[in-house]
């Protein structure tokens, strides 16, 4: 991208983070390790919901309406899609501050029949690509403070933790703030 998002916005006065899709240098659909990557559609929401009762003991933390709205309604979120033959496989959601300055994680997660195969990773590193290319300078996420295999994933892609959340989650469990820097802030 030759100018940031933030100026480009400002320029056309764009209020719809998601006008990024629109933008020619910006593409995200690509093939990696037979895997495709792509931005999240609304027919996505069923396999998205099957995912997350697979990966939580049949609980979904998320309903259809909280992935609805980041994927169609929330002009500062935007979801990626893992899909592998064909099969939706996994999911990673971001919202961006008002200013495009940072960006959160908002949910991830893989099928447990494809984890352990660098999916998870790859969805983050995505995100963090397009976040990066669209001028986004710090990359947040907060992950249970029980999590050790999303805390292990996180660190290997560079997050560090900054902060410890007490009591964080609705079961009294403390969670973790963890940032990653995409790019130096701007002035
Ligand atoms: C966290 C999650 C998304 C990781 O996805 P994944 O596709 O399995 O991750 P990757 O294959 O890219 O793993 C990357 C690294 O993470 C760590 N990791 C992933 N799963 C792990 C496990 N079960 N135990 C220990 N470390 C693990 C390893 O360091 C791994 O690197 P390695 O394969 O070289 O050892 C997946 O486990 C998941 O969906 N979990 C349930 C939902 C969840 O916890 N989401 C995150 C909420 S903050």
């Amino acid at each position: 991208m030759k100018q940031l998002i933030h100026d480009i916005f400002k320029k056309f006065e764009l209020t719809d983070f998601r006008k990024y899709q629109t933008f020619d240098d910006v593409d995200v659909d690509m093939v990696i390790d037979s895997t495709r990557y792509r931005i999240s559609e609304r027919e996505d929401i069923v396999s998205f919901l099957a995912i997350e009762r697979d990966v939580y003991a049949g609980d979904t933390p998320w309903t259809f309406s909280h992935f609805e709205h980041e994927i169609t309604i929330n002009e500062h979120a935007t979801f990626l899609t893992a899909e592998s033959a064909g099969k939706i496989v996994g999911f990673v959601g971001a919202r961006v501050s008002p200013e495009h300055q940072s960006v959160h994680l908002s949910n991830l997660a893989v099928s447990s029949n494809f984890q352990k195969q660098g999916i998870g990773s790859t969805l983050v590193k995505t995100m963090a690509e397009l976040m990066r290319q669209l001028g986004v300078a710090t990359l947040t996420l907060e992950v249970k403070r029980d999590n050790l295999p999303a805390q292990a994933m996180y660190r290997k892609l560079g997050f560090a933790t900054t902060e410890i959340l007490p009591q964080y989650y609705d079961n009294k469990l403390d969670g973790l703030w963890m940032v990653k820097q995409l790019q130096e802030t701007r002035k």
